[in-house]
């Protein structure tokens, strides 16, 4: 049975084969070829608050024959303290999949193992593998294809989004240069695991230089809202602005995984002047969902 827990736990080709799939999903919208969850139910388990993945997943399912139901963590019995595992042999009997969104991920990995149908992470604090596959499949729609490939991600180096394109780039062997104070850095314990070509500087100039793709996410992660006014203070020098997207490659890409916070992580011209890059990005969100959905049938 596949799930797709992260982007760790898949190979190359499982990548590679996802998004070879997610074109014909987007050309076939509207007028489906084949309807790979007639017949299913398929739930979304959420702990934390989503537009886009919630959507996708919800119009994906629908649209590729299944049912969904929504479920908010806090109104299932998990939010009075039933057991993940009691709640996946549960849900395991009635549902076809899963797709939950959570902070821990040991719970989703729990989950998989106890309910014993697919199931997807839809972001833990650890990674957000739907979104890099989204955004993997963006770039090879607007680049042609992910060869010589250089990312640079400025911004909060240690949150989950950055940690699948660690994952990401180790897997299919483009750079990868990760632009962030030293405290917001992925772990070197991660570094070291994933392997790969990829680099981390404390200086955002030398991480953009030549760069195909500069990318930014919140620095203010849900469930750290603790530590918001230390990591706006700390991040406030990773801003991408026009001074850093010139430095890249001329027609480099900015893509924002949103929601975003423009004057913080992006400023507001940059957002503006890359929107329709980012929001193609937040489209393809759907069109990735029903590539991954579909590979899970497989
Ligand atoms: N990018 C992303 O996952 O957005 P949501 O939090 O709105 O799902
Ligand atoms: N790193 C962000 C991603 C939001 C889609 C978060 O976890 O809040």
């Amino acid at each position: 049975m596949r799930h797709l827990l992260s982007i760790e736990k898949l190979s190359a080709e499982e990548i590679r084969a996802i998004l070879a799939s997610a074109p014909r999903y987007k050309l076939e919208r509207g007028r489906p070829g084949s309807l790979p969850l007639a017949g299913q139910s398929w739930a979304l388990i959420f702990s934390k608050s989503s537009t886009r993945t919630r959507v996708s997943f919800e119009v994906g399912i629908r649209e590729l024959g299944g049912q969904v139901m929504f479920l908010n963590a806090t109104d299932i019995q998990l939010g009075r303290g039933e057991l993940i595992k009691d709640t996946a042999r549960v849900l395991g009997r009635m549902i076809h999949g899963a797709v939950i969104r959570t902070f821990e991920q040991a719970d989703v990995e729990e989950f998989a193992a106890e309910a014993r149908v697919p199931t997807v992470n839809a972001l833990t604090d650890h990674e957000h593998p739907c979104q890099i596959l989204a955004d993997l499949f963006t770039v090879q729609e607007k680049r042609g294809s992910l060869d010589g490939l250089v990312v640079t991600f400025v911004g909060d180096g240690g949150c989950n989004v950055a940690t699948s394109w660690v994952w990401a780039a180790a897997r299919l062997g483009f750079e990868l240069r990760v632009a962030a104070p030293a405290a917001f850095q992925p772990h070197p314990d991660l570094l070291a695991r994933a392997g790969g070509r990829v680099e981390w500087t404390c200086d955002p100039q030398a991480a953009v230089r030549g760069a195909d793709v500069l990318y930014t996410d919140v620095w203010v992660s849900m469930g750290k809202e603790a530590e918001a006014p230390q990591r706006l203070a700390e991040l406030a020098d990773y801003r991408l602005d026009h001074a850093l997207v010139q430095l890249a490659k001329p027609g480099a890409l900015v893509m924002h995984c949103l929601p975003a916070y423009r004057g913080k992580e992006i400023a507001e011209d940059t957002f503006e002047a890359h929107a329709s890059t980012i929001f193609d990005q937040a489209e393809n969100r759907l069109h990735a969902q029903k590539a991954v959905l579909g590979w899970l049938q497989g």
